[in-house]
């Protein structure tokens, strides 16, 4: 949440900065600013809303002079939106100009001991208390870097903060902990982001930085320093991925562009991790003997993660008859949860820096479990703190609503339930055939689904269905855990009210709520349940229920007798069903939003990836 940038170097910063912003206004769009250090010292531009009133206000940056700056998109934690509480925020006396990505937990008192001496707040937010501790401390000890280090010691929370001093015009400082921060190497110019595509158009040498580093940039040299204010080496490393990945390239939108990715992205994941007609996931440590002693998993996210997680106890329990249980971070880690080394812990995120998975993870950790961690993002904090990474090669995804890393992220766990289930010995050779070959398929089949035929229909029927209020989604066993996820798209990018129900549960409650026209979109994928499903279609359409239903398209004849509209997909191993119905799931969303005039990218009230509690 939150998106930081900043430059030092020989071109004009404000363009460099705008650019950068660009590029991380998936993290927030609540408000965005920059500061640049010119002729005249600090020289601040601030907007509430996108990006886009910041861009107009000071002319694309050619209106703010000057090669030192930092920027900032927001996410509002501490205070609306507003231009008030927009980054970046100036101290009491002008000598510190701070963006910040996180929390301070301590601000309030932080925030009482700073104005008994003397400072003075203009915003609502916990960063103003950062750019004021910074300024106090500097007008002790006289030294910026040495200011930083004492007010991170007092500091408690998250933070990636971009500091500028206006007594050091050649000078850029940052610092990180429990938020992402990047240094850029350029030619004569060294850059700091929340993430890579913001620099990626000016380098590809990039150092991520470890919690606790501090990054001083002055007079073009870099000086390292690690948390114990060591200085240290910092070796770049090379991205090698495309700006392309980063942009809409022809789509009028970057979720659609993401469905269309989806075969690409499970191919990248998948074909690695087979060789030789087996899964191998490399050097993770899951011994047959560990595995032998494993007496319970727990699959550990947030919101779509979390759903790929429910996707994934049918599919592991079936396979390595071992009890698995999907679990929200934000509810495990203060669950108290039962486990140590007979539990293997998977987390899943795509960012892998959700403060709620985050600190799962290690909770998971002290408590003595194996922890495996399913990843988009190379090099995130997840990734770095799991004892196995697995990752989902889905590259970056930019819109808010998550489509192919989810994809991806089951298609992990289809791998693991191979892997798993060979070494213990739970699934038979023919099975383990089917399973492999299935998936093998799997991106070939996702992407003879995405015609133009295909999408105008479903966009057809999003026009017919874009005034419904409430919409329940109901489907049995793997169909109810896609459910979630179909519900949940409907929700965040079209704004439309909507439940996932297992389809045999409605009858004890919410069917009261289902009057004449109330959409009932009924998910019948798993073939055995198919007709029980039925039933509950048909309860639901005694009641007056609009139904749209979604099953293979060799049930196309028996579908078309009960429901009112139907989706079509191909058929494939039962287990991987999932993957390819909850792709219609995701169009039929992007689709809705449209017709309702909705943001499909950036969502209200949502940002990309979610770092505080
Ligand atoms: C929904 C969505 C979110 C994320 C959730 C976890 O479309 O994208 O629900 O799945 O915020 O994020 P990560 O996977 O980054 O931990």
């Amino acid at each position: 949440m939150c998106g930081i940038v900043g430059y030092i170097g020989k071109q004009q910063a404000a363009p460099i900065l705008l650019d950068g912003l660009a590029k991380l206004e998936y993290r927030g769009y609540d408000s965005a600013g920059v500061c640049v250090y010119g002729e005249n010292g600090f020289e601040v531009a601030k907007v509430k809303g996108r990006l886009a009133g910041l861009n107009e206000m000071i002319d694309g940056g050619a209106a703010m002079r000057g090669s030192l700056g930092i920027g900032h998109t927001r996410w509002a934690t501490h205070g609306a939106p507003s231009q008030r509480n927009s980054h970046p925020h100036i101290s009491t006396n002008g000598k510190i100009s701070v963006v910040h990505n996180g929390i301070i937990e301590n601000y309030l008192i932080l925030k009482e001991y700073l104005l008994a001496h003397g400072k003075s707040f203009v915003s609502d937010t916990d960063t103003e208390v950062a750019a004021n501790l910074l300024e106090y401390y500097y007008e002790l000890e006289g030294d910026l870097l040495a200011a930083a280090r004492r007010a991170v010691e007092k500091l408690a929370g998250s933070y990636a903060l971009g500091i500028l001093c206006a007594d050091c015009p050649n000078t850029l400082l940052a610092v990180k902990k429990d938020s992402p921060l990047i240094v850029g190497f350029g030619h004569e110019e060294n850059f700091i982001a929340s993430d890579v595509p913001a620099i990626l158009r000016y380098t590809r040498e990039v150092v991520y930085l470890n919690d606790g580093d501090m990054v001083l940039f002055r007079d073009g040299e870099a000086e390292f320093y690690n948390k114990l204010g060591e200085e240290v080496e910092k070796i770049p490393e090379h991205i090698s991925w495309e700006m392309s990945a980063a942009e809409k390239g022809g789509f009028p939108h970057f979720m659609l562009k993401e469905i269309f990715e989806q075969p690409k992205a499970l191919r990248a994941t998948i074909s690695d991790r087979v060789k030789g007609g087996r899964v191998d996931l490399g050097d993770v440590h899951l011994s047959p003997e560990y595995l032998r002693g494993i007496r319970r998993i727990y699959i550990v996210a947030c919101g779509s993660a979390y759903y790929v997680g429910c996707v994934g106890k049918y599919i592991l329990e079936k396979t390595c008859r071992i009890p698995v249980e999907p679990i929200l971070a934000s509810e495990f880690r203060y669950s108290e949860p039962v486990l140590g080394d007979d539990t293997l812990v998977i987390i899943i995120s795509q960012s892998g820096e959700t403060a709620d998975t985050l600190a799962a993870l290690r909770e998971a950790n002290e408590l003595g479990a194996h922890t495996l961690a399913i990843v988009n993002v190379v090099g995130s904090a997840i990734s770095k703190a799991a004892h196995d990474v697995i990752y989902t090669w889905a590259g970056p995804e930019i819109a808010v609503a998550t489509t192919k890393a989810y994809s991806t992220q089951l298609s992990v766990l289809y791998l693991l339930a191979l892997y798993i289930g060979d070494l213990l010995g739970t699934l038979s050779v023919e099975e383990y055939e089917a399973m492999l070959h299935a998936l093998n398929k799997l991106p070939d089949l996702l992407a003879d689904m995405l015609t133009e035929d295909y999408l105008a229909h479903i966009k057809q029927l999003a026009a017919e269905l874009k005034d419904n209020h409430d919409v329940f989604f109901i489907g049995r066993n793997l169909d109810s855990a896609t459910c979630l996820e179909g519900s949940l798209k409907l929700k965040e990018i079209a704004y439309v009210h909507s439940e996932a129900y297992a389809a045999g549960e409605l009858k004890h409650g919410p069917i009261s709520l289902i009057e004449d026209k109330t959409l009932v979109v009924a998910v019948a994928g798993v073939p055995e349940l198919f007709e029980k499903t039925m039933s509950n279609v048909k309860e639901v359409k005694a009641r007056g229920a609009e139904v749209l239903g979604l099953t293979t398209a060799d049930l196309e004849d028996e579908i078309k007798k009960t429901v009112d509209r139907y989706l079509l997909v191909p058929k494939t191993h039962p287990l991987l069903q999932p993957s390819l119905n909850v792709v219609p799931l995701q169009i039929f969303s992007y689709y809705m939003a449209l017709a309702r005039g909705c943001d499909v990218d950036k969502p209200r009230n949502l940002a990309k990836s979610v770092t505080v509690e």
